[in-house]
């Protein structure tokens, strides 16, 4: 039985990406940090699944994590456990620049490393950016950058890896209808060409495609995955309603 380790299994993207990964027939060792009883429930849900607690934003939990898993081999590694924090400029804390930086793009970094040489041949590394790693931002610096950085990870780590016959894949969705939401999601709605946000179960659609042998020569690339919402330039559309 193929085995994945998947990040932040506990909500949302991550219990999405789990089912789909579970329903392909895949062993499921899934992390949670605070959501304990849904974790638990999807783990007597799935059946094949080991469960860990951990949070990255403290690196010795990290590593913990890394020293349960020593004698696992693994088919994939999803790193979609993610964390956003809203504040305004002037008033931000850095401690909450490195809380985001450690969880969204130091930990799959560890990740990554650390468990390189548990990966079986033709095994996959997803990494789950977003597409606020590709523009600017203004009261979520922190997590643009982290996802910037992943996206770019990404790309180092597909050379690294390729010769060893592991592909490194990133997935940047747009909006998703999530606990992640904003008070704007309405508007991302209406503003997307397809009319609405992802399904979480379209991300995770996404995921079991680049770890499938379909996607044997996707490697160190992120996949946009947002129904065209970034092509949506709002002064061209502007122009265009005004003709
Ligand atoms: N939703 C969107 O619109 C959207 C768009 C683009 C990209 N993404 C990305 O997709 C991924 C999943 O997002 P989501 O919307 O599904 O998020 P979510 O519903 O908020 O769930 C986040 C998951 O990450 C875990 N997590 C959060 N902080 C953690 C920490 N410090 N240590 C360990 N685990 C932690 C949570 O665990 P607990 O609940 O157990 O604490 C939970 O399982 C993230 O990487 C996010 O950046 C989301």
């Amino acid at each position: 039985m193929k085995s994945v380790l998947i990040t932040g299994i506990s909500r949302g993207i991550g219990k999405a990406i789990a089912m789909k990964l579970s329903s392909d027939g895949y062993f499921i060792h899934g992390t949670y940090s605070t959501s304990q009883s849904e974790a638990n429930e999807l783990k007597n849900k799935l059946k094949n699944m080991e469960i860990y607690q951990v949070d990255f934003s403290d690196r010795n939990q990290t590593l913990n994590l890394i020293k349960s898993l020593k004698d696992i081999k693994l088919d994939g590694l999803v790193n979609n456990a993610g964390t956003i924090i809203f504040e305004k400029f002037d008033n931000l804390e850095i401690t909450n620049w490195d809380k985001v930086l450690e969880v969204n793009l130091s930990a799959p970094f560890i990740l990554s490393h650390a468990l390189r040489n548990q990966f079986n041949s033709g095994a996959t590394i997803v990494n789950i950016a977003s597409t606020d790693g590709m523009t600017g931002s203004f009261a979520s610096i922190s997590y643009s950058a982290s996802k910037a950085g992943l996206i770019n990870i990404t790309q180092s780590l597909g050379n690294i890896f390729g010769p060893r016959k592991i592909r490194v894949v990133g997935i940047a969705p747009g909006w998703v209808g999530t606990g992640m939401d904003s008070p704007a999601i309405k508007e991302a709605m209406e503003t997307n060409p397809l009319g609405r946000n992802a399904d979480q179960k379209e991300i995770a659609n996404v995921v079991a495609f680049v770890m499938s042998e379909g996607a044997s020569f996707i490697n160190g690339t992120t996949i946009k995955v947002d129904g065209g919402y970034t092509n949506v330039e709002p002064i061209l559309k502007k122009e265009a309603e005004s003709l």
